[in-house]
């Protein structure tokens, strides 16, 4: 599907413009339904929802599913509306569980605005959350494939217990490896992995390609979430657009924690009693964890975690044909894995 008079800039177009040409116009498309067609009738609805939308996401989750679904074709053929529309409904169900995951948090700050739990209330922010989700149900009848239905549902299911999981361990030290890569396909890799191979599906690409894709995208997940942790600890408010320091000050382990509790020496004792005690919630605490984990090579150790997972999404794009989608598939690893923001 191609419209040369769409021209509108996306958030993910300034940083990524060499990546996402193979499927720039799909993108503005999808980035016009987002930010315009959505908006509700109600006045109050609509500016809510603009709010979420117009205040720079980097749609990553759009690109993947796009250059996913350009991926599968065959040579010549173009992508179609399902395509525009699976990448739409991707991105619906990554914002409703933001605004979802900022009240379980109750975070003050998104995509360097006020959450709107924070401007309003809880209440209202699930209703929003809830309102997103009909939206991505209202997609999902419009693609009218029960496999691409089964899929999101189980989407929607691990994203809520990837969120049970860790509220259920928060300032629990006991949290191990698998525990963590498990609560990370929940909450975030299981929507990459539809994102990256619905789009095969609905253009019938053969079984291995969907497989492909699927894998690149769990682990592409993984390794996104993984950053998004590490981030946690390194980034800055101004530049993350959210508040640094969020995991530890909620005792949630993540893997710069756990390479230190790994370790039996003082440091791994002290990170524990900070966790343990609660002294983690305080601001002294949470910046006695980051110096923790910054002066003994949690930071250095997740890059590497990270890096491994890259791998392992690249290698899941070596089983399909090359294209330049698929050069962009790769290109985006590296992105995740360089990102500030
Ligand atoms: C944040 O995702 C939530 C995680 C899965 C870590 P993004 O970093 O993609 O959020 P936006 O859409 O760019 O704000
Ligand atoms: C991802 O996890 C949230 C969801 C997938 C809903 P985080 O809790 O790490 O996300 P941020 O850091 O608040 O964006
Ligand atoms: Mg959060
Ligand atoms: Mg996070």
């Amino acid at each position: 599907m191609t419209s040369a008079s769409i021209t509108t800039a996306t958030p993910l177009q300034d940083d990524l413009k060499a990546i996402i040409a193979p499927v720039k116009e799909e993108l503005a498309i999808v980035e016009t339904w987002l930010t315009t067609n959505l908006i509700d009738d109600n006045p109050f609805v609509g500016e809510l929802l603009s709010q979420v939308f117009q205040s720079g996401g980097k749609r990553i989750r759009v690109a993947i599913a796009l250059l996913g679904s350009k991926a599968s074709l065959t040579e010549g053929r173009e992508l179609g509306r399902l395509n525009i529309i699976q990448a739409v409904l991707t991105e619906l169900i990554h914002t409703a569980s933001l605004v979802h995951d900022d009240v379980l948090d109750s975070a003050a700050l998104r995509r360097g605005k006020e959450t709107v739990n924070k401007r309003f209330n809880d209440r209202l922010a699930v209703l929003l959350g809830d309102l997103l989700f009909a939206q991505a149900s209202i997609c999902l009848a419009r693609i009218m494939n029960p496999v691409v239905v089964g899929i999101y549902g189980q989407v929607l299911g691990d994203l809520c217990a990837g969120e049970i999981k860790q509220m259920r361990s928060q300032f629990n030290v006991e949290v191990n490896w698998e525990g963590y890569i498990n609560k990370s396909i929940g909450k975030t890799a299981s929507l990459f992995a539809a994102g990256a191979h619905a789009g095969a599906i609905l253009n019938a690409a053969p079984d291995s390609s969907v497989q492909a894709l699927k894998d690149y995208g769990v682990n592409l997940g993984i390794c996104f979430q993984i950053v998004d942790d590490l981030l946690d600890v390194t980034g800055e408010a101004t530049e993350l657009g959210k508040q640094p320091g969020s995991d530890l000050r909620a005792g949630v382990v993540t893997a710069p924690a756990l390479f230190v509790l790994e370790k039996d020496d003082a440091a791994a004792k002290r990170l524990c009693e900070l966790i343990k005690t609660r002294a983690i919630a305080t601001d002294e605490g949470s910046l006695e964890g980051i110096s923790i984990i910054k002066s003994t090579g949690g930071v250095e150790a997740t890059v590497n975690l990270a890096g491994h997972y890259a791998n392992l999404a690249k290698e899941s794009l070596s089983k399909i044909a090359p294209s330049d989608a698929r050069n962009s598939l790769e290109s985006l690893i590296n992105y995740v894995l360089v990102r500030t923001k």
